[in-house]
C-alpha cells in the first residue's frame, strides 16, 4: 500500500527520491509523485501508473534541490489519478504533505476548512491535512504540524515540506510507520526502510505520537506532547535488505526457492536438542505469564490467518493450551472477555497489517499478554506486542506470501515446544518434533527439484476458471492456503475448503470443468480423503492430488499426482504447501498475470 519517502541533504534530492519510490514499489501502488524545493519554489511532479512514468515525466525539467518528499499512494479515497495522488498541497501551494493511513474525520475538517475559504482540488483526506497546516502555519512549519495533528482522528504516517523553509522536513507518526535514516550529513524518512537502505543503514523507528524535524545538519525527535527524546540509532546489517531477483523471472519464484534457507532460519539457534525444547530469545522477558496462560488466541489476516489455523492444530497436538484462531478483522469487534491469563498471539509478515494492529490494540487494552510472530523488524506489531519472534526471512518482496508463511509454521511449531515441555510433553515427543523439523529443509528441496514435473502439470490446468482445494485435518489450512494462492496471482476463482465440508455444498459445482486440487497426504485422515475423491470422480471432477509415495490408493485414482516427501504430520503441511506455490506460479505465468504484482493488492494492507 501507499509508501513514504524523504529527503534532506546536499546531494539532488531527486535521483535519491526516485530510487526510494522503485523500493516501495513491491508494496502495490496506483499512482506516485514527489515534491522537492528549488530555489523557494515547490515543484510537485505527479502521475497515474508507476514510477518509470513519473520518471518520464521529470526528464528534460531541470530541477535543482537538495531536499524533498515523495509516495506511492494505494487508492483509498478516491480513484487512482494524479490529481488524487500525493503530494497534496494547500491553497498558497507552498505547504507539500504526503500521508500513509487514513483520516477519519476529513470530511467534518474539509467542511471547516471550506468555510473558512480553503478551495479542495482533491477527493482525498489528505489534502485536509494541508490546508490545516496552512491554517495553522505562522512561520513555524513545525508548530504548525503539531496543532494540525491535534485535529487529526485515525491513522498517519505523514512528511511535509514549505517552500519559504529550507531544508526542513517534518515528520509524525501514529499508527503508520515512519523510520529515520541517519546518512553522513543527509537525513531521511520513510514508511519502509527498504526505501533508504541503499543510503544509509542506521535507522531510527519512530513510535506511535513521535515526530521528527530533518535538516541539512541534522535531525531532533519530540514527542507530540512537543518534549525532546533521546532515541537510540540501530543498525543493519546488508542482508536484512537485499532484494534483488538473484537471476529468478520473479521476486515469488525466488522466494519460493528460498524457503529450505528461510525454515532454516526460523529454526536455527532455537532448538535445544538434548532436552527436546526450543529456546525463543524474544519469549524469554515473558516466560513466566507465558507458562500461566491457559487460552491463546491468534489473530491475523490472509496467509498470515491460515498459518494462524494450521497454528492451532499444532499448539493442541502439542501443549494443553485452549486455542482459538480469528481472522483479525472480525477479532476486534467481538464482544471479547480478555484477561492476564490470555495470551494473544499476532502473526503478520509486515507487522503493519492494520485489522491485526486494531485487534491486538484490543486485546491490550483488555490486559490480555500480547505475542507475536512478525518478519520485518521493529514494525508497529513488533512494537507493540509484550514479546515475539521474528521470522529472519529476509524482505519478501512479491505480494502472495510464501517464504513467510512456511516460517511462520516452524515458529508456531518451535512456540508449542517451548510451551509444551513446560507442560505434558515428554521429552521423548519433544525430541521427535526436532528431529522431523530439521529434515524438513532437505525435503523441500526435494520438492523444488521437481518443480518442472509440476510446471507440466500447472500448464495443463492452465486454462480451467474454477478450482475447489480440499484437505482434513493438519491440511484444511493448506487447501485454504493453496487456493488463496492461485486465486491472487492468477485471478482464477479457487475455493478453499475442509473435505468433510464438500457434500453440505461445494459438490454441487463439480463436473469435468472443474478440478479439485486433494491434498491427501498419507495419515490418519487419508480413508476419509479417499472415499471424497471418490465422491468427485463420481461427477466426473479431475483430481490433482498432492500426496506421498505410498499413498498407492490416492494415486490410482486421481488424474494427476504430485508426490511430495513424507514427515509427522503436524509438519506434513510445510511440504505440502511448496507444490501448491509453484502449481499456482506456473499458471500466472502461463496467463500471462502480473506476478509480482497482482492487480488491487498490497504488499502490506494498512487500512482497515
Ligand atoms: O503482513 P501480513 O502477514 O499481516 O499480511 C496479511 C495478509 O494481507 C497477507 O497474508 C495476504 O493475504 C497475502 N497477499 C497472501 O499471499
Amino acid at each position: 500500500m501507499c509508501g513514504i519517502t524523504s529527503y534532506c541533504g546536499n546531494k539532488q534530492a531527486i535521483p535519491i527520491l526516485i530510487e526510494g519510490l522503485k523500493r516501495l514499489e513491491y508494496r502495490g501502488y496506483d499512482s506516485a509523485g514527489f515534491a522537492v524545493i528549488d530555489n523557494k519554489k515547490n515543484i510537485i511532479v505527479k502521475s497515474q501508473g508507476k514510477v518509470l512514468k513519473l520518471e518520464e515525466k521529470k526528464a528534460g525539467k531541470k530541477i535543482d534541490s537538495t531536499f524533498g518528499i515523495a509516495h506511492t499512494r494505494w487508492a483509498t479515497h478516491g480513484e487512482p489519478s494524479e490529481i488524487n495522488a500525493h503530494p497534496q498541497t494547500d491553497c498558497t501551494k507552498k505547504i507539500s504533505v504526503v500521508h500513509n493511513g487514513i483520516i477519519e474525520n476529513y470530511l467534518e475538517l474539509k467542511e471547516e476548512l471550506i468555510k473558512k475559504d480553503h478551495k479542495f482540488v482533491s477527493e482525498t483526506d489528505t489534502e485536509v491535512i494541508a490546508h490545516l497546516i496552512e491554517e495553522n502555519f505562522n512561520e513555524d512549519l513545525e508548530d504548525a504540524v503539531l496543532k494540525s495533528i491535534e485535529r487529526l482522528i485515525g491513522t498517519f504516517g505523514i512528511a511535509v515540506i514549505h517552500s519559504d523553509i529550507d531544508h526542513k522536513i517534518v515528520v509524525a507518526k501514529r499508527g503508520s510507520p515512519i523510520i529515520i535514516g541517519v546518512g553522513e550529513n543527509e537525513f531521511f524518512a520513510a514508511s519502509d526502510s527498504n526505501a533508504i537502505s541503499p543510503f544509509t543503514k542506521k535507522m531510527i523507528y519512530l513510535r506511535d505520537d513521535e515526530m521528527a524535524v530533518l535538516n541539512s545538519d541534522g535531525y531532533y525527535i519530540k514527542n507530540f506532547k512537543n518534549e525532546i527524546l533521546e532515541k537510540e540509532i540501530e543498525t543493519f546489517d546488508e542482508v536484512s535488505f537485499k532484494t534483488d531477483k538473484k537471476g529468478y523471472e520473479h521476486f515469488m519464484l525466488k522466494e519460493i526457492f528460498e524457503q529450505p534457507e528461510t525454515i532454516e532460519n526460523a529454526f536455527r539457534g532455537r532448538i535445544i536438542e538434548n532436552e527436546g525444547v526450543s529456546k525463543l530469545g524474544g519469549l524469554i522477558p515473558v516466560l513466566d505469564r507465558l507458562k500461566s496462560i491457559n487460552k491463546l488466541i491468534i489473530v491475523s489476516c490472509g496467509t498470515s490467518y491460515y498459518a494462524g489455523l494450521l497454528g492451532r492444530y499444532i499448539l493442541e497436538n502439542l501443549t494443553e493450551l485452549n486455542v482459538e484462531c480469528e481472522l483479525a478483522s472480525e477479532f476486534r469487534y467481538r464482544r471479547l472477555k480478555l484477561d492476564e491469563n490470555i495470551g494473544v498471539l499476532a502473526i503478520s509478515q509486515s507487522g503493519e497489517t492494520a485489522d491485526t494492529l486494531a485487534a491486538i490494540k484490543e486485546a491490550k487494552r483488555k490486559g490480555a499478554l500480547l505475542l507475536g510472530i512478525v518478519n520485518v523488524v521493529g514494525s508497529s506489531i513488533a512494537q507493540i506486542t509484550d514479546a515475539g519472534v521474528y521470522n529472519f526471512a529476509g524482505p519478501e518482496i512479491g505480494v502472495a506470501s510464501t517464504k513467510i508463511y512456511t516460517s511462520q509454521l516452524v515458529i508456531l511449531t518451535l512456540m508449542a515446544l517451548l510451551i509444551g515441555r513446560y507442560q505434558g510433553l515428554s521429552y521423548y515427543e519433544g525430541s521427535q518434533v526436532i528431529c522431523a523439523l530439521k529434515n524438513i529443509p532437505d525435503k523441500v528441496r526435494e520438492i523444488l527439484n521437481d518443480a518442472d514435473k509440476i510446471k507440466k502439470i500447472a500448464l495443463k490446468y492452465s486454462k480451467y476458471r474454477d478450482f475447489l482445494y480440499i484437505g482434513r485435518l493438519y491440511n484444511y489450512p493448506t487447501a485454504m492456503e493453496g487456493a488463496l494462492k492461485l486465486k491472487e496471482i492468477s485471478y482464477i476463482h479457487a475455493e478453499g475448503y475442509p473435505a468433510g465440508e464438500m457434500k453440505h455444498g461445494p459438490i454441487s459445482l463439480i463436473d469435468e470443468n472443474f478440478p479439485t486440487v486433494a491434498i491427501a497426504p498419507d495419515d490418519s485422515a487419508i480413508d476419509k480423503m479417499i472415499s471424497n475423491i471418490q465422491q468427485i470422480k463420481a461427477r466426473k471432477g479431475k483430481i490433482i492430488s498432492i500426496t506421498n509415495k505410498d499413498a498407492k490408493k490416492v494415486i490410482d485414482i486421481s488424474n494427476d499426482s504430485i508426490i511430495v516427501p513424507k514427515t509427522i504430520p503436524i509438519l506434513q503441511p510445510i511440504l505440502n504447501i511448496v507444490p501448491l506455490q509453484l502449481f499456482a506460479y506456473y499458471i500466472a505465468k502461463q496467463r500471462g498475470c502480473n506476478i509480482d504484482k497482482p492487480r488491487n493488492l498490497a504488499k502490506s494492507v494498512t487500512v482497515e
